[in-house]
């Protein structure tokens, strides 16, 4: 048994094969490589680390270094996302997860990154690889029906399909600013907004407004991602969003650093809204995140 990187179709073929059935057993209408472009398709094979044989992966895991910088773009932190997590279940419980995640945490010291996150609900088996809780986001919960009831003028959202470069730029200055956050290039943002079930919103010139709703079978009822002026045009674009995708209740996260002005605004409009731990993280030579990434935030589409 060895680790190795699929490099070839029929080996990356093999490789979904493991993760559709662990990740999605219940089915799933598009390739699971459509939902992570840029560490499952052709040329991220590097970023793909398999246990077992190579016709015959047994475990999986995606290692994607990326980058921390601030609001001035300056790279505070390079960390390792780890993904697409999977034993195949007649291998489980007999430590092949643990001896992948041994040789991801060499991988990651090798290639010079600082530390390792992800994001799962399996925080127990998690904390068994020595992961942590880090950071938090706000959760808010809106009803489509009392959002309609706040505002008297027809939004102008339009659904954006094919997304330029240019256009890509000009969204990704209007995301909401946040102390830290990961770094994403136009041409990225351009290939995530092709993952299935993703609707990107925007509106006009004036009040320039933007939201992203859904991701592959992830974040099926949640706008993840946005960029917005005001609270009022923020909740114009999650009205959009809702009534675009026929949905009664709908989700927004924010970065715990929202401005108070903006939560007093949002508050008696939500249904509901609560704090939760952004991620999971491990560090070599520390207990808790470093600080950058602690209070940093990540938006929906760079997460894998
Ligand atoms: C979760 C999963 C990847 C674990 O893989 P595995 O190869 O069975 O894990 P290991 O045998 O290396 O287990 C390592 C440790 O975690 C424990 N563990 C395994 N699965 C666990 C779970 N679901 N919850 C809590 N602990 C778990 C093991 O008991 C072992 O602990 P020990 O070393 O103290 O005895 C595997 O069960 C799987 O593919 N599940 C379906 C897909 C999935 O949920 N992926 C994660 C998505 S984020």
């Amino acid at each position: 048994m060895s680790i190795f990187h699929p490099q070839t179709s029929a080996q990356r073929e093999q490789r979904d094969v493991l993760l559709a059935s662990s990740l999605r057993p219940d089915g799933s209408p598009f390739p699971i490589a459509a939902e992570y472009p840029l560490v499952l398709g052709e040329s991220g094979t590097q970023y793909s680390f398999c246990l077992g044989e190579p016709e015959a992966p047994l475990a999986h895991a995606n290692l994607w270094p990326r980058r921390l910088i601030s609001q001035t773009h300056d790279v505070v932190l390079t960390v390792g996302l780890i993904g697409n997590v999977a034993t195949s279940s007649d291998h489980r419980g007999q430590g092949l997860m643990r001896t992948l995640f041994s040789e991801l945490k060499s991988a990651a010291s090798a290639q010079g990154l600082e530390g390792l996150v992800l994001w799962s609900d399996l925080v127990e088996f998690y904390q068994k690889l020595g992961f942590k809780s880090c950071g938090s986001e706000l959760r808010w919960q809106f009803s489509r029906d009392k959002l309609r009831s706040l505002f008297l003028r027809q939004s102008n959202f339009a659904k954006i399909k094919n997304l330029s470069t240019h256009e890509a730029q000009r969204l990704l200055s209007l995301r909401y600013p946040v102390p830290f956050t990961l770094d994403r290039s136009p041409q990225e943002f351009q290939t995530l907004t092709k993952i299935p079930e993703v609707t990107l919103l925007a509106s006009g010139h004036k009040d320039a407004t933007y939201v992203i709703l859904g991701k592959g079978c992830d974040m099926t009822c949640v706008v993840h991602e946005w960029g917005a002026p005001s609270a009022e045009a923020l909740l114009m674009g999650v009205l959009a969003a809702a009534e675009t995708a026929d949905l009664p209740e709908i989700v927004l996260l924010t970065p715990k650093t929202l401005a108070q002005s903006w939560c007093q605004k949002m508050r008696p409009h939500a249904v509901a809204y609560a704090k939760h731990s952004m991620a999971l993280s491990w560090w070599p030579d520390h207990s808790r995140a470093p600080d950058p990434l602690a209070s940093s935030f990540i938006w929906g589409l760079d997460s894998i």
